[in-house]
């Protein structure tokens, strides 16, 4: 991965103003459209955005919101847009089933009734969502809940930042390199996996911080690439939240690991005139395996220069106590499910089939899924639901594993056992998915599709 000199400041999404309709509905219209960015210096390069040229705006969602999603389709291509984290009805969704083609609009209505998170929207059409994202089609989602989301940092842009790190590789002419990886069989198996790193669509960024106290939603936007965070000073910061929910108490950590499509949201400290680098380091306990190596686990790089002005305005202390939302718990008779996630294009033997439900689960229902892994790196993504790790090969997961999650990172020759909260909307027809999200994985059928129903049909 490329070395930096940290010459551009940090584009920081810009937040997305709803229209509120006549009946109190948020409307946010988003269209996705191509574009051209210039990411390296005196390069052009061709890429895919929402109301942009590359990424998509912040949407900031209060539990609570009845939200009409306004989506036009202005690719060249059929695509989808899904909201990764999101409670929605199933037909809502934007997974593969809800295809928009080029030119038409899709309009998904819903009720925001879950914690708050940092949560986010991309593509997902089967077999093109890894190129999809590539171009640049993604953007990050708020979720406020007024009773837990005070006494953190939440000024926009200012002490809260969203960080949609993303790798990517350049061709000569300044063109994405779709073509990435090298040799044909590492493409099959690892995917895209880029040498230079972009941070909301800023290649090379700092970010010049102003207050003591900086919450940032980091949100490992990547197709293949594992990164484990921290900083270059080795500094402590404090974890308060995961894919899908607060934690119950701040947990402090100098390095946090996340997976394609995982979301941690981190407090951190600075002193007047701090300059610290935000880094990704191989990650120093076992579960670092020859085949995550080759997926990139392993590679160090920098992300981001946080560099503090001479004078910052003062940081509230953390809550000590931060989500009120109950740990999730399985009933005794819970209902347990075995994923076997195989090669890099099977779980339990199958193959994605947009026509074939796979599992059907009662509306309301905490089950145990155990996600086996006897092959090369993976993890494992549910629609719709929040889950918390019970175990890793049987043993307790580390503390920033035990908060609300909707993706967890699954090392070969492990099984990773999970209490999942399914939701409350059903639909005997529309599924939902679950898959792999290491991107090219989920397009060459590492996926597979599951219905909520009224309990007892
Ligand atoms: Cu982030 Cu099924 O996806
Ligand atoms: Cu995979």
């Amino acid at each position: 991965v490329g070395e930096l000199s940290f010459t551009n400041e940090l584009h920081v999404p810009p937040e997305l103003e709803p229209v509120i309709d006549e009946d109190g509905r948020k409307r946010f219209d988003l269209t996705m459209q191509e574009g051209t960015s210039e990411f390296l210096p005196g390069q052009e390069t061709a890429t895919w955005g929402v109301n942009g040229a590359y990424l998509g705006p912040t949407m900031r969602l209060e539990r609570g919101d009845d939200v009409a999603m306004n989506v036009t389709n202005d690719l060249p291509e059929t695509s989808t847009l899904h909201w990764h984290g999101m409670r929605v009805p199933a037909a809502m969704d934007g997974g593969p089933h809800q295809q928009i083609e080029p030119g038409q609009a899709w309009s998904p209505e819903w009720t925001v009734d879950q914690p708050a998170a940092s949560l986010w929207y991309h593509p997902h059409l089967h077999g093109a969502t890894a190129e999809h994202v590539y171009r640049g089609v993604a953007g990050m989602i708020i979720v406020e809940d007024d009773d837990v989301t005070e006494g953190l940092p939440n000024d926009y842009g200012v002490d809260d930042l969203p960080l949609l790190v993303q790798d990517r590789s350049f061709r000569s002419d300044g063109e994405l390199d779709l073509n990435a990886t090298g040799p044909l069989w590492m493409q099959a198996t690892y995917g895209l996996m880029g040498d230079q790193i972009l941070v909301n669509g800023t290649h090379d960024p700092y970010f010049e911080v102003e207050s003591e106290r900086v919450r940032l939603r980091v949100l490992n936007g990547s197709n293949t690439r594992s990164m484990n965070f921290g900083f270059d000073d080795d500094r402590a910061f404090q974890l308060v939240g995961t894919d899908t929910g607060l934690l119950p108490a701040p947990v402090e950590l100098d390095r946090i690991r996340l997976s394609p499509g995982e979301r941690a949201e981190i407090v951190v400290d600075f002193d007047p005139g701090d300059d610290v680098v935000l880094r990704s380091y191989a990650p120093k306990q076992a579960g670092s395996f020859a085949e995550d190596r080759l997926a990139g686990a392993d590679d160090e790089f920098d992300i981001l220069r946080l560099t503090a002005a001479g004078e910052l305005t003062p940081g509230e202390p953390i809550p000590a106590e931060l989500a009120t939302t109950p740990e999730i718990t399985p009933p005794e008779d819970a209902t347990e499910r075995v994923f076997t996630l195989g090669g890099t294009a099977h779980i339990n033997g199958a193959s994605m089939d947009m026509s074939r439900i796979d599992e059907v689960v009662p509306a309301g229902a905490t089950e145990i899924w155990t996600i086996e892994n006897p092959s090369v790196v993976h993890n494992f993504h549910i629609h719709d639901v929040a889950f918390r790790v019970l175990d890793i090969d049987g043993v307790e997961p580390p503390p920033e594993l035990t908060g609300r999650k909707d993706t967890v990172y699954v090392a070969p020759n492990t099984s990773v056992r999970i209490a999942v909260e399914f939701g409350e909307h059903v639909d005997p027809e529309a599924p939902y998915m679950y898959h792999c999200h290491l991107l090219e994985h989920e397009d060459q059928g590492m996926m597979g599709q599951f219905l909520v129903v009224e309990p007892g049909t």
